[in-house]
């Protein structure tokens, strides 16, 4: 069914991923492409409610020189207010204000299942573009910003590999994923860390030390083992790891945080931006509504919001198994 829509808004929402501006900049392109007029709004659903000035009509100049940037220049916020009934009604009178037909949001857990309430309550179409560093979504092979802040975790586990050769230190390193181990296990593998922690697979402190002490007696002159943050705070266990086996390891615990959420988007996300940006507007002119555009296994697939945030998202068993031969 094709939709009859002359004006979309677009927005960012939730945890900032890098990526984002590439996204937002393929939607203003491609609904100007298809002479529809575009509005962005600023700071998600935050400003969604607000209205006035968070509202601004987007040509193409208006997103030159952004693809390479991080972070996202609509601004995004993790809204409250959005939650409500109120909120949410408000947000609907300043769309109509406005002559907003449709939406593309930008964004992930959290900012979908705000879409599709929203979308219910006042029937108005919305297609998601998957954009959080955890990809944690169904839907889609790759979210926005996970191959970036994998990149970045990874630079930033082989500099710390570099410190603790010399001095035969072990480290707990904390990537960023709150409910998933997909960055942990990418950046494992590909910087050669001893083990992980995910929140996917159990691993007791007793195992966590039989596998440093086979690196110990096998000539390993460091260990580096990844904590995704959703698998257990890496402050605790090391603790619990220094409890008991004391004075074995000399170790050492480095979180890397946000530094993992900004940074300029690799060349592969600001394509997988540019593509989801153009195929969310077609979705929309083409009757899309309550579902998030993805690639899978490279081909476009509109997935309904309720399954994309479903948190059934496995992680790859293949992956683990060869994490496991490969760091003997
Ligand atoms: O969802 C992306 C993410 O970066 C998670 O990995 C992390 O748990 C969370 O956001 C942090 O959110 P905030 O920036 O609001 O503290």
């Amino acid at each position: 069914m094709k939709a009859n829509i002359k004006k979309i808004g677009v927005f960012t929402s939730g945890g900032d991923a890098p990526g984002m501006n590439a996204a937002i900049r393929a939607v203003v392109r491609s609904g100007i492409f298809y002479d529809l007029s575009v509005v962005g709004i600023y700071e998600g659903y935050e400003g969604m409610i607000e209205g006035g000035e968070k509202f601004v009509e987007l040509g193409p100049r208006d997103v030159s020189g952004i693809i390479n940037k991080g972070g996202t220049f609509l601004r995004s916020a993790r809204s409250k207010a959005f939650m409500t009934e109120e909120g949410r009604t408000k947000a609907y009178e300043n769309l109509k204000a406005r002559g907003i037909e449709g939406l593309v949001v930008i964004g992930g857990n959290g900012s979908f299942t705000g879409a599709h309430i929203f979308g219910e309550e006042y029937g108005i179409p919305i297609v998601g573009i998957p954009a959080t560093i955890d990809n944690d979504l169904n839907g889609s092979d790759y979210t926005l910003g996970y191959d970036t802040a994998t990149n970045t975790a990874v630079r930033a586990i082989d500099s710390i590999r570099d410190t603790a050769s010399s001095h035969n230190r072990l480290f707990f390193i904390e990537v960023m994923g709150r409910d998933k181990g997909f960055i942990a296990l990418r950046s494992a593998i590909a910087t050669g860390a001893e083990t992980i922690i995910v929140p996917e697979r159990e691993i007791t402190i007793d195992k966590l030390s039989r596998i440093l002490e086979y690196g110990n007696q096998n000539r390993k002159t460091s260990s580096i083992v990844i904590v995704a943050e959703g698998g257990g705070s890496a402050i605790k266990i090391a603790e619990e790891l220094n409890e008991k086996v004391p004075d074995l390891y000399d170790t050492k615990v480095t979180i890397l945080g946000h530094t993992q959420r900004g940074g300029s988007p690799t060349c592969f996300d600001r394509i997988l931006a540019s593509r989801l940006g153009v195929l969310a507007v077609e979705g929309l002119r083409q009757g899309e509504r309550d579902a998030m555009v993805g690639l899978i296994n490279r081909k476009a697939r509109f997935t309904p919001f309720i399954t994309a945030i479903n948190g059934e998202r496995e992680i790859d068993e293949e992956l683990l198994r060869v994490d496991n031969i490969l760091n003997i």
